[in-house]
Order: structure tokens, then C-alpha cells, then sequence
């Protein structure tokens, strides 16, 4: 696999990039200096005002301090062991067999190869979030993955079980780009509008407890990249919206709602919680179908048109498999598009000698690589992107978490508060029943 030397990209690590929602994506936009904003004009009286308000995170540094409010994270309480420690996978190893049925160990497809090994199960958010309940009698889930999937099974699990985040600074830059009280504003737009009560809100599991909890309040469902567009189905159908509010990934609304359920580019408006509702008139919130939030992935984001036609010209006969986080011009570009579970399917299935170019983060990239020396596995893009928040999860955090369980500590416990939990589990059980 042609890849360039380790270029750590870092979405979601600098303030500025955290202070969402930003629509130019942190410190290494790359090639996507914007979101698409689709066909979302009108006036932007308080752009500037807000734009320039001073934010209370500003000065929260990489590693310092606590944000309860976004995915962002905090110190390590503990000392963890030398990255160069050369015993790090057999200390992993001797804790895990120690602690043997009493903890289970999660790894979503992001996670980096020496992690995965120590996964008891890997999967994309939706089967991690199925299978979170799966082992009961587990005292302790270890969630190598980010913070809104943590979250997510601490909600899934019983009470008696506790999750535990590795590093509690793996969050997820998309996930912050909307904030609870965001969406209540936005809610409230809608109100002033006369829309609410037909608008079913449709939301990324790439979202905070918070905004899950919203959803569920107003009777609407949580989605992943697997199972979007039976979300929208459902809430076009049985649910019986005439609009969607979708947050807070644009692209899989978007791409879902015009790939997979006939709409047009027109049926779609941005929703900018940075503008005055949103930069919308209420003529345009009535009149949309999908009320897609200007959220996006950082990661995905940096995959281009251009970098679809350059790799069909450098790899004769590629087949070009993205994720829908990618902006719509390169879900149109490519030739195959879904979830990660979706694109390791596609490639296991693949004859040998056929050859992918991959839009996804790279570890998953690189893994598959490994795995089929028979097929030419390519990124997508020219520049190496991995996501950094998953990166954060590594040996030392893995071995540290693994450790203090044996001496009967529980490091890093993501618990989401019963007010939170109670609507936002509602509204992944509408997931998890998604016809
Ligand atoms: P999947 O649901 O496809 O695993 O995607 C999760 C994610 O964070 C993609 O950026
Ligand atoms: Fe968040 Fe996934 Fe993008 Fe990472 S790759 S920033 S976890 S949406």
C-alpha cells in the first residue's frame, strides 16, 4: 500500500478546532476549507457578532483541565506506563487473562493494530453499540474507541457495569459541533416557524449523550453510517415527519437523503448554529425536507473530487470505496459507498488482484492492506490522515486501564447522568429497532 510518512493529522486537538462549530475544520483543513453548505442562502445579520464572541474554552490546552461539555478531554489521572516499555502487549496480555470474564474489551475499525489485538470484539458504531449488553456478567467494558461511543454503551449496559475510556481525551471533533444548547435553539427556530411538531429529529450516533437525549424527547431516533437511510425511512414513514432535522454530520444526511431516498440537492438546507436560525427564513425551514446541521468529520472531509480522479488515474480499474462521511462530490466520484463494517465486507469479498482506493481513516486503511497482500489496497488521499482522538487509545492507556482494573481501581468511567441516559436511551432502542 503506497502510503506517505506518518502525518498525524489532528482534528479535533487545538482550542480553535474545538471551539465549534467551525466549518473550516481545525489546524490541517486540507483541501476542505468549508463544508459544502448546499443551497442554504439568506441573510447573516449576526454572523460577525457571533463569529468573534469570546469562547469559555479558548484557553483550555491539549491535556489540561476538564470540559464536561464537549468531547474534548481531560488529564490522565494515573502514570502510565513508557510508550517504549518493550512489555506493553504481554503486560496487556497478563492483566486481561487476571481479570478473564470480568472485562470485555470493545474496538471500533478505527483503532490502531495493537489495540485491536486486545479487542474481544471490533466493530462498526452500530454493531459496538448492539453489542455493548452482550456480556451481562462483564463488570468492566473497555471502549477503545471515542467518547460518544463510550457514552453510548454506559447507556446500553446495565447498572452494575462500568465503562472505561482508555484516554479520556479521545472525543470526536464532529460530535462537538453541536451542542445541546444548539439544538434546543434550533429547536425553538423550528417552533417560531410552526414546523417542530412535523420534524423528526434524525441523529448521528457521532453526537454527544446530550443530543441523543434531545432526540429522544422529541420521539425521533439515533442513526449510524449502516443504517441511515432505514432512519430516514422510518422517519418519513412510520413516524410520519414531513422534515428531518439531522444532525450533526451534513454529508450522511445529505449523501443518505439524496443517494438513498430520491431527494434532490434542493430538498436539502444547512442549518449554521452560528447564524441567526441557523442563516435560514422560515419560508426555507418549512419548505425543506432535510434540515442538515453544518456539522462534518475532519478526517473524512479532507478527500476530495480531486483526489477520486487522480488515484482512477494512477490505479488502472480501481473501485474508489468511501465512507458517507465524505462530502457528497466524492460519494458522487466514487464507486461504492458505506459504513466501515460495509467497506471491510466489500474488500474481504473482493476476487484477488482487484485493487480499492479507500476513503476512510487510515488505520483501517492500512489493516486491510495487511490483510489481503493479494488485492492493491490504496488511500484515498495523497496525505496520511488518521483520526487522532481514536489514536489516542494505545498501549500505555490500554495497559494502564487494564492494570488498575486488576489492582481494583476503575480508571476513566464514562457515566451519563439518568436525566440524560433515560431519553437518550430511548432514542437508541428506536435505533436499535429500525425496521
Ligand atoms: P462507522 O459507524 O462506519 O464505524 O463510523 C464511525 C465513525 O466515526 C466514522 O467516522
Ligand atoms: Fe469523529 Fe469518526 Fe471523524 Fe474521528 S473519524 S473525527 S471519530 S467522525
Amino acid at each position: 500500500m503506497t502510503i506517505n510518512p506518518a502525518l498525524e493529522h489532528n482534528p479535533s486537538r487545538t482550542p480553535s478546532a474545538l471551539v465549534q462549530p467551525n466549518p473550516n475544520p481545525g489546524p490541517n483543513p486540507g483541501p476542505n476549507p468549508a463544508p459544502s453548505p448546499g443551497p442554504n442562502p439568506g441573510p447573516d445579520p449576526g454572523l460577525a457578532a457571533v463569529g468573534t464572541a469570546p469562547s469559555p474554552l479558548a484557553l483550555l490546552l491539549l491535556g489540561r483541565g476538564a470540559d464536561p461539555t464537549s468531547e474534548r478531554g481531560v488529564d490522565c489521572p494515573g502514570d502510565l506506563p513508557p510508550a517504549a516499555d518493550p512489555d506493553l502487549a504481554a503486560r496487556a496480555a497478563a492483566a486481561k487473562a487476571t481479570l478473564g470474564e470480568r472485562v470485555f474489551i470493545l474496538g471500533h475499525h478505527y483503532q490502531r493494530d495493537e489495540v485491536i489485538a486486545f479487542a474481544d470484539v471490533t466493530g462498526d458504531s452500530f454493531k459496538l453499540a448492539q453489542l455493548a449488553a452482550a456480556r451481562p456478567e462483564a463488570e468492566a467494558i473497555i471502549f477503545c474507541g471515542v467518547h460518544f461511543m463510550a457514552e453510548s454503551a454506559d447507556i446500553l449496559t446495565g447498572p452494575h457495569q462500568k465503562v472505561i475510556l482508555p484516554d479520556l481525551a479521545a472525543g470526536c471533533s464532529m460530535a462537538d459541533m453541536a451542542t445541546a444548547e444548539q439544538v434546543e435553539q434550533a429547536w425553538d427556530d423550528l417552533a417560531d416557524a410552526g414546523v417542530e411538531a412535523t420534524t423528526v429529529p434524525v441523529s448521528y450516533m457521532n453526537s454527544s449523550a446530550a443530543i441523543k437525549a434531545f432526540t429522544g424527547r422529541h420521539d425521533g431516533t439515533i442513526c449510524t453510517s449502516s443504517n441511515a437511510r432505514r432512519a430516514l425511512e422510518w422517519a418519513f414513514g412510520a413516524r410520519g415527519g414531513e422534515r428531518v432535522l439531522f444532525l450533526p454530520d451534513q454529508h450522511l444526511g445529505r449523501n443518505t437523503a439524496i443517494a438513498e431516498l430520491g431527494m434532490t440537492e434542493a430538498d436539502c438546507v444547512v442549518y449554521d448554529p452560528r447564524r441567526p436560525r441557523g442563516g435560514l427564513s422560515q419560508a426555507q425551514l418549512r419548505d425543506a425536507k432535510m434540515i442538515l446541521w453544518r456539522g462534518h468529520c475532519s478526517v473524512h472531509g479532507r478527500f476530495t473530487r480531486q483526489s477520486v480522479d487522480e488515484v482512477r488515474a494512477r490505479v488502472p480499474g480501481v473501485t474508489v470505496l468511501v465512507h458517507p462521511e465524505c462530502r457528497r462530490e466524492v460519494v458522487t466520484a466514487a464507486d461504492r459507498v458505506g459504513s466501515t463494517e460495509y467497506i471491510i465486507a466489500a474488500v474481504d469479498a473482493a476476487s484477488p488482484g482487484s485493487a480499492f482506493a479507500i476513503g476512510t481513516e487510515l488505520n483501517l486503511v492500512r489493516r486491510l492492506s495487511t490483510r489481503h497482500p493479494d488485492k492493491t489496497i490504496v488511500f484515498l488521499d495523497r496525505t496520511v490522515c488518521f483520526c487522532s482522538t481514536m489514536n489516542r487509545i494505545d498501549m500505555p492507556h490500554l495497559v494502564w486501564a487494564l492494570e488498575s482494573l486488576v489492582r481494583g481501581e476503575t480508571p476513566n468511567q464514562i457515566t451519563v447522568d439518568p436525566d440524560v441516559a433515560t431519553p437518550a436511551r430511548k432514542a437508541l432502542d428506536q435505533m436499535l429497532a429500525l425496521p
